[in-house]
């Protein structure tokens, strides 16, 4: 087994610094998700994917049941790279039916979370012997590059991860994994679906509270990282469902006014009574708006598969021939 790091807690904290400065200071204020995943957010997330109103950890859960098999029959491949890897606990689905085809050789996750990628890393190691497990801490939107080459390859990219991305960082993103694909190889990529409002918001604001959690601990984090004093009992959790931009955004919604300081930014933020803080998008997908942004970045869609309520898709794409020039 072997970890390497591209991106240490260092470079995780530069970045914060340089995010929560720009993000902070706009108008309307934002903050990138990827803050989200200390080891009490990783671990927050994990909560969520086993709540009631979270449904597309379960609906990817019971598409890659159904046809992990077809997956390693068709591609065949040596090495599978998982991008926003976490606990990679779906993903075993995944090695079995490769491990169980003859083909699997090599498991390469990548995740931003150090503390999540050592945890399922060091599991899945002991639990497949027989392959090599080489994990990297990296950025997926910057450290594309550093996927070890070699043998047949299929990326995948589950939990519908792409979503957090805005719609220009999506065609960016793929373009960048189309030119560190070489031509035939794979893309298995989950994407949650349109549904109605309710279903959606209720996924992103459930009953116990774990998702206002998880979306708090964005402050949590700026606290610790930047010497910040973020009351975290003054900020609402806010969900909704912007049906114009098709994705649900997560918010935080200052209950009073006030004044932040961010000693290791050398500054102070002013928050109104019921101004809000952006944390995340998720965007949501119907099957031509994937085959479309796949089809932009070089990628052709081979399958799509949907669970049975028609909640989430797994589409898997071939790099065409040659990457689209822009
Ligand atoms: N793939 C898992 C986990 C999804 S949670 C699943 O389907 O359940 C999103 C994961 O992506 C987290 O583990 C988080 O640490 C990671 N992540 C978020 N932004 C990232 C980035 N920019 N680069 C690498 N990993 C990132
Ligand atoms: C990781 N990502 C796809 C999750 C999502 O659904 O957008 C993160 C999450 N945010 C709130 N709940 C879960």
């Amino acid at each position: 087994m072997r970890i390497d790091v591209h991106l240490t807690p260092e470079d995780l904290t530069e970045q914060l610094r340089a995010d929560a400065r720009a993000g902070l200071t706009a108008t309307p204020k934002w903050l990138p998700p990827k803050y989200f995943y200390d080891a009490y957010g990783s671990d927050l997330f994990e909560r969520i994917t086993a709540l009631p109103e979270y449904y597309p950890t379960r609906a990817e859960r019971e598409i890659l049941t159904a046809h992990a098999a077809d997956i390693a029959r068709e591609t065949g491949v040596k090495t599978l790279v998982e991008l926003g890897s976490g606990s990679s606990d779906k993903t075993r689905l995944l090695l079995d039916a490769l491990h169980a085809h003859g083909t699997l050789g090599r498991f390469v996750p990548l995740d931003v979370s150090q503390p999540a990628l050592a945890a399922a890393t060091e599991a899945i190691a002991a639990d497949y012997s027989d392959i090599e497990v080489h994990a990297i801490v990296g950025d997926f939107t910057r450290d594309l590059d550093r996927i070890p080459g070699g043998g047949s390859r299929m990326v995948v990219f589950l939990g519908s991860t792409i979503g957090n991305l805005n719609p220009g960082e999506r065609a960016a993103f793929l373009r960048e994994l189309r030119g560190a694909l070489e031509p035939g190889e794979w893309l298995l990529l989950g994407t949650d679906l349109v549904k109605d409002e309710q279903t959606l918001v209720a996924a992103y604001d459930d009953e116990q509270g774990i998702t206002a959690e998880f979306n708090t601990n964005v402050l949590r984090v700026l606290n610790r990282s930047l010497g910040a004093d973020f009351d975290l009992t003054a900020f609402d959790h806010v969900a909704l469902w912007d049906a114009q931009h098709r994705w649900i955004e997560m918010r935080l919604r200052a209950q009073r006014e006030m004044r932040v300081h961010l000693p290791a930014l050398d500054l102070e933020i002013e928050f109104r009574p019921g101004e809000e803080l952006r944390t995340e998008i998720s965007a949501k997908f119907d099957r031509q708006s994937v085959a479309t942004e796949l089809a932009g970045a070089g990628f052709t869609m081979r399958q799509w598969w949907t669970d049975p309520q028609g909640r989430f898709g797994l589409s898997l794409s071939r790099t065409s021939e040659r990457p689209t020039r822009h």
